[in-house]
């Protein structure tokens, strides 16, 4: 008896954007749990001068937590601040994601930390970290108007928004077919992962 199994993917990383918030330098490198490459944050801001960047405490730095974990970019200024992310085409779907951890960034041991995101004007979601250590991942699907999205912070007074990582994902336009034009954001998932176990790899 045989057996075929047909294993189709896009090829590597093909429209992926991922990006890494609050690291140094200019440099995209391969992250080792994705081995996709993954860019620094500063292009993508709108004001290339927004926000502070910040490691986490050493102590949150756990085996094989993922490098995007390792910083964060903070918004202690101004209500909204806002990523864009461009190169995308008008009219198709795509997975955007956001990943958190707090990781005593700011070395006030203060949690909650209360605030919301936005896809572009559209409210997409409250963040709400109430655990320095486990990683926070919420995920959108969107029907991109233009061929650009922006991702917004948004300061509700309950704390200084930050960011770990962002990431957008090219989708097939059967996928999730409740998801069109005039219905462009649907909420997929709201994962609080709550081990250190960040060996199952996210892409
Ligand atoms: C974060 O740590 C790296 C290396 O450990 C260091 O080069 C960098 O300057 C630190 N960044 C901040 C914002 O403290
Ligand atoms: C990534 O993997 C390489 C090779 O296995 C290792 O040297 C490096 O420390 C890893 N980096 C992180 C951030 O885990
Ligand atoms: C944030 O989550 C905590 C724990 O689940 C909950 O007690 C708190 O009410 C939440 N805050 C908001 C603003 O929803
Ligand atoms: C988009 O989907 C919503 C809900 O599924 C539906 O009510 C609406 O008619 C759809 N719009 C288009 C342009 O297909």
């Amino acid at each position: 008896m045989h057996y075929s199994i047909i294993v189709v993917c896009l090829p590597d990383g093909a429209g992926f954007i991922s990006i890494n918030c609050g690291m140094s330098g200019t440099a995209s490198y391969v992250e080792n749990s994705t081995k996709l490459s993954t860019s620094p944050d500063t292009a993508f801001l709108d004001d290339e001068d927004a926000g502070s960047a910040h490691n986490i405490s050493a102590e949150y730095i756990v085996p094989r937590l993922g490098k995007r974990y390792y910083t964060v970019r903070s918004f202690p200024d101004g209500e909204r601040n806002c990523y864009t992310l461009r190169s995308l085409v008008a009219g198709l779907k795509y997975l955007v994601r956001a990943l958190f951890k707090y990781g005593n960034y700011d070395v006030l041991h203060r949690l909650p930390i209360v605030f919301d995101l936005y896809v572009g004007v559209n409210f997409w979601t409250m963040v709400n970290i109430t655990d320095a250590d486990a990683p926070v991942i919420l995920e959108a699907i969107v029907v991109v108007r233009d061929d650009f999205v922006q991702i917004c912070l948004v300061n509700t007074g309950s704390g200084t928004p930050f960011v770990s990582g962002l990431d957008l994902r090219p989708l097939k336009s059967t996928l999730y077919p409740q998801v069109n034009a005039t219905q462009g954001l649907v909420l997929v998932t709201r994962t609080n992962f709550g081990t250190d176990d960040t060996t199952v790899a996210v892409r």
